[in-house]
């Protein structure tokens, strides 16, 4: 009996379930991009790009990072020079700057606190 085909296994294996394979096949298949097409990226698109982004597990959840849309076209042309003008900045439909706040993880830390679900905040044991 193969342990992949066979149901009762409980142990994980590569076929494990088809939304293992899926992220397999996303893992294995994904590319950097450094040229990019003219195709427009709706804001409904974008943002929800962004959503999914700041989903991305992080330190104690203290989120401590701002997303900026360069979409004027002055702050794009410098924004292209600090990228070294490479061609996946200059070809980009929408760039996005990605700011690492260091200095806010007190004030992001005092908001978990705030708007934590179970109030109040169980103490530590
Ligand atoms: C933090 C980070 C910075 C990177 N910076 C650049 C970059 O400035 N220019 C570039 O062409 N690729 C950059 N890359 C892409 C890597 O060169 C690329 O991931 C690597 O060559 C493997 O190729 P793949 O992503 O297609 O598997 C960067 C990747 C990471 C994770």
């Amino acid at each position: 009996m193969n342990a992949n085909t066979d149901n009762k296994d409980p142990i994980a294996t590569p076929n494990h379930t088809p939304q293992l394979q899926a992220f397999r096949d996303i893992v294995e298949s994904r590319r950097s991009v450094r040229r990019f097409t003219d195709t427009p990226i709706p804001d409904d698109v974008l943002a929800d790009c962004l959503r999914l982004a700041m989903l991305a597990p992080n330190s104690s959840n203290l989120q401590p990072w701002e997303f900026y849309v360069i979409d004027d076209a002055d702050n794009r042309k410098r924004a292209i020079k600090n990228c070294m003008n490479q061609n996946a900045a200059k070809t980009s439909a929408r760039l996005i700057a990605i700011v690492a706040r260091t200095d806010i993880w007190h004030e992001h830390a005092q908001q978990i606190l705030r708007e934590y679900p179970d109030q109040p905040v169980p103490k530590k044991k």
